[in-house]
């Protein structure tokens, strides 16, 4: 008799973005005629860029040329996408990584699940509630989190409010920890952590021995210039933090896959009997066993994103979704809701009209508006009271969502 793995029967019925889409999908069949505006998982909407699409072609074009043909590629990635990461993520602001540091993958979502395989069964772990459900979830499935009570919080997790009281981006807590996961800009809630308080994480890690696992896959969206991009923009954080880095939302790559995860050399763990072990050679370990590269034409596509036109062509679609997160944000503030962030990430929270629950308002907003985000409860027990309006979509979709809701519940 094969027994299960039973720390799954801790987890939550259904990852949350499938369980939307199924409660979406039921209220489609019941409501054939209803024109639902999708604003609820954060997927990109507009096509490729140019110069993305003519490396992509490009490189199919070496791959049906016996003398350019590629098999697998070297483990962490090719060079020409190291390099470029190595320049523009990080040269260009003063961080120094090194391309043995940087580890190429299919996607953050991927990195930030698999990361904690790393580190011992017993280790303590923090998030900020509310949370991409990733980092507990996977938490969950390896069995360092325990069941859920009944707001949803599992014994084996500490959980840090993020709330309107700290702008929704709490420094560290006074106990320790072992891992900590941060999102900045943050998803869900969009708020972007300033140097201050990324300082005092690092700060706070470094104190405690801890390992801060930092999700910087919206960073592109960033506006302001004086805000971290990188947790190694503050000193010392190369000995208590890795990063994960994505080419899905700030070129358009949810279906087309790829990512990185910086592991620093300094980073370390330690083993039973107290030996510091590099974390990089764990997850070098981790990555050469279990994944065989990112494909030789994803990495020209994503080392696209790194030239002159690439640059200038991905941050014109940033800007366009920034632009409607600011329709949003506007639209919806001046008819009465209470709204927060959506200036430096392509989301917006909000505070749900008339005290009403979060998935209450999701199946509200859905019959009154056919409109579709997401539950802010859906990201742990202090999203409840609140939603999340993604900005991805069409400028049409947009300003006729923020007319609907208007209409529905605005003031
Ligand atoms: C989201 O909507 O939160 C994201 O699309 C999830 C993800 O990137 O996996």
């Amino acid at each position: 008799m094969a027994r299960i793995n039973e720390h799954y029967r801790n987890l939550q019925a259904g990852y949350l973005f499938p369980e939307i889409g199924r409660r979406v999908g039921a209220f489609a069949q019941a409501h054939p005629d209803a024109a639902i505006i999708r604003l609820g998982i954060g997927d990109v909407t507009l096509p490729l860029a140019r110069a993305v699409v003519d490396a992509l072609h490009a490189a199919v074009d070496e791959m049906a040329r016996p003398e350019t043909f590629r098999g697998y590629g070297p483990e962490n990635g090719y060079d020409f996408l190291l390099d470029a990461i190595r320049e523009h993520d990080y040269g260009a602001r003063g961080v120094e990584v090194s391309a043995d540091e940087i580890f190429v993958s299919d996607g953050s979502k991927q990195d930030s699940g698999n990361i904690q395989e790393i580190f011992g069964s017993d280790c303590s772990l923090l998030v900020t509630d509310p949370v991409y459900p990733v980092y507990v979830d996977t938490n969950v499935m390896a069995g360092r989190a325990g069941a859920a009570d009944d707001s949803g919080r599992h014994a084996g997790i500490t959980y840090l409010p993020a709330n309107e009281a700290n702008a929704f981006t709490p420094g560290p807590p006074d106990e320790r920890v072992d891992l900590a996961y941060l999102c900045s800009p943050n998803n869900p809630t969009g708020a972007a952590m300033d140097r201050k308080t990324l300082t005092a994480w690092v700060d706070w890690a470094r104190a405690h021995d801890a390992v801060i696992l930092f999700d910087a896959a919206y960073d592109a969206f960033i506006r302001d210039p004086e805000l971290p991009r990188s947790i190694y923009e503050v000193e010392g954080a190369r000995e208590c933090a890795i990063e994960m880095r994505s080419f899905s939302k700030r070129a358009g790559f949810t279906g087309v896959r790829c990512a990185y995860t910086v592991v620093p050399a300094a980073c370390t763990g330690t083993t039973a009997s107290g030996e510091r072990v590099p974390l990089r050679d764990l997850w070098a370990r981790r990555h050469t066993t279990r994944f065989n590269g990112v494909p030789y034409i994803i990495q020209r596509a994503a080392a696209a994103v790194f030239s002159p036109e690439g640059r200038k062509q991905t941050a014109e679609q940033v800007a366009f979704y920034m632009e409607n997160a600011r329709r949003i944000r506007e639209g919806l503030g001046a008819a009465g809701f209470t709204v927060f962030a959506g200036e430096h990430a392509p989301y917006i929270w909000m505070r749900t009209p008339d005290g009403l629950g979060s998935w209450e308002f999701f199946y509200r907003l859905l019959a009154e508006a056919h409109v579709v985000g997401t539950p802010g409860s859906g990201f742990g027990p202090s999203g409840e009271g609140f939603f999340r309006i993604s900005a991805f979509n069409s400028r049409e979709n947009v300003d006729e969502a923020i007319g609907r809701i208007r209409g529905a519940f605005g003031s």
